[in-house]
């Protein structure tokens, strides 16, 4: 089965490069997670209403139906892991870490749906990314690691009001983000978030987005760890 699939969404990443919306489906669906509780993460529950309506799920249809055939294809792979083993294709695809994957998340009926509100507010600084990021179970490391996944993709206004991208070469997963929020000129064509600046606010995370911006090899050996984590979030509740 893993093999049928990896071939099936890289035939579809060569016809539609949609990797960046493929990999935020899957962080939407597993960073709804809540450690204390045990509800949310990796469940599937984002293609259900309420809570594919959220706002900070505007667009995510797009990548879901881009995603149906394959489902229809493997039937017996839960859209769980469809979502999480497509973004790891995809950002090993674009040029990033090939990161490990194990199969057996299960899919929650639509009553399991998340409750508004555990998915950061891109307004927002390092106190409130830290309220977000630990409910789930990660520290400033894992939030300045996992912010990198921006170097992929770009905002919509009709999505979140914001535009652009953050990065020159949107569809490669490389350490340029890093590079960029450094910038003292900075790109006017290039995003940047409150919540992609905050990283800068602490000394501690600044020395590792320096880190991360000049070694690629530091960045993803770092990323991979972090990654693992958030794709198997709720996998085991
Ligand atoms: C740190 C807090 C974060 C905030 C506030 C945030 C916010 C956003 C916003 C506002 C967009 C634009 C959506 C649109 O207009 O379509 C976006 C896109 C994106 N985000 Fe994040 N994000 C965060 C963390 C992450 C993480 C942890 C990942 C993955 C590991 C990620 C992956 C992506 C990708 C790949 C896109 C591009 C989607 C596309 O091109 O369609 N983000 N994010």
């Amino acid at each position: 089965m893993e093999d049928k699939l990896r071939h099936l969404l890289t035939e579809l990443y060569k016809e539609t490069p949609c990797m960046p919306i493929v990999v935020r489906l899957a962080w939407h669906d597993s960073g709804s997670y809540c450690a204390r509780t045990k509800t949310g993460g990796a469940n599937g529950t984002i293609r259900f209403s309420p809570e594919a309506d959220f706002g900070a799920n505007n667009g995510l249809g797009i990548a879901r139906n881009l995603l149906e055939p394959i489902k229809k294809a493997v039937p017996e792979v839960s859209y769980a892991d469809l979502y999480q083993l497509g973004s790891v294709v995809a950002i090993e695809f674009a040029g990033g870490p090939k990161i490990p994957f194990r199969f057996g998340r299960k899919d929650l009926p639509q009553e399991k749906c998340s409750p508004d509100g555990r998915l950061p507010d891109a307004t927002k600084r390092m106190p409130h990314l830290r309220e977000i990021f630990s409910r789930m179970g990660f520290d400033d490391k894992g939030i300045v690691v996992l912010s990198g996944a921006h170097a992929l993709g770009r905002a919509r206004k009709e999505r979140s009001g914001f535009d652009g991208p953050w990065t020159s070469d949107p569809l490669v997963f490389d350490n340029s983000y890093y590079q960029e929020i450094l910038k003292e000129d900075p790109d006017p064509k290039l995003l940047r978030l409150a919540s992609d600046m905050a990283l800068l606010d602490d000394a501690e995370n600044r020395k590792l987005v320096e880190l991360y911006a000049a070694d690629k090899d530091a960045f993803f050996k770092d990323y991979v760890e972090q990654h693992v984590k958030l794709s198997e979030l709720g996998m085991m509740a």
